[in-house]
């Protein structure tokens, strides 16, 4: 059985005294919740503080990105030793607003998503086709392309040691959540390509979460698809009471 993930990105949301009350509330909501890990990705300024809140809980923490050099002249961009040294566990990478608005590229995502490995770090690699992609039918080479040039390119070691998120594009703040069976059927595509890559044991371990417009009310539902082993969630994230749920339906 592969144990869930709940993950939080906060995107460009909460300075520091909103990252502190967040956790103030949403830890002890969270207290007894065993079934799940739990993470929560807030902006960089506020890892620190988020690190310190959860310090002790069932809570960790992640980056949003990280650069692929570990140190350097290279202003403006956080290293994947930073983020280990600051107390994150996970880092996100190649969420579908940084292809769409910052040039991250299947070959920058495979990059980063080694150098995140080499600190340590857990990488949640994101892909997910566009609508105009889904609409002529081109979802499942997307998918297979995405897979092959980043995941694809690590070692099977390497492998094991990373999540996937499936993230439609279109599904992205738009309150349009994939149905679970959508979901589903890219997750399956995911998965086989997980298996003709490496192996049907890595394929099998494999933790893919969904990501788009997961709500209190629609996490069950995409929860019962055995392929859906947990979420990604986006704007859901940012209230405690909301994500307390979302973490505490079984
Ligand atoms: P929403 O849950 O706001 O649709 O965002 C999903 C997402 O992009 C999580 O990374």
């Amino acid at each position: 059985m592969r144990r869930r993930v709940i993950a939080g990105n906060w995107k460009m949301f909460k300075v520091l005294s909103e990252t502190r009350a967040f956790f103030s509330a949403f830890l002890p909501m969270v207290a007894n919740a065993k079934h799940c890990d739990i993470v929560i990705a807030p902006p960089f300024t506020a890892i620190s503080a988020a690190v310190q809140s959860a310090k002790g809980s069932n809570v960790a923490i992640s980056g949003q990105d990280v650069f692929w050099e570990e140190e350097g002249a290279f202003t403006g961009e956080i290293s994947a030793p930073m983020l280990a040294d600051a107390g994150c566990r996970f880092v996100i990478i190649g969420h579908s607003e940084r292809r769409q608005f910052f040039g991250e590229t299947d070959e920058s995502v495979a990059k980063k998503t080694k150098t995140a490995l080499a600190a340590g770090l857990t990488p949640v690699v994101c892909v997910g086709e566009t609508l105009a992609q889904r609409e002529t039918g081109q979802t499942k080479s997307v998918l297979q392309k995405q897979f092959l040039s980043a995941p694809g390119s690590l070692t099977p070691e390497e492998f094991s040691r990373i999540l996937l998120a499936y993230e439609p594009v279109w599904a992205i703040g738009t309150g349009k959540t994939a149905t679970p069976e959508t979901a589903a059927d890219a997750h399956r595509v995911l998965r086989q390509c997980a298996a003709q890559r490496f192996s049907a044991a890595h394929a099998s371990a494999l933790r893919i979460l969904y990501g788009g417009s997961v709500k209190p009310d629609n996490i069950k539902g995409l929860m019962a698809q055995e392929e859906l082993d947990g979420a990604l969630v986006g704007g859901a994230s940012l209230d405690p009471k909301w994500f307390a749920a979302i973490v505490n339906t079984k």
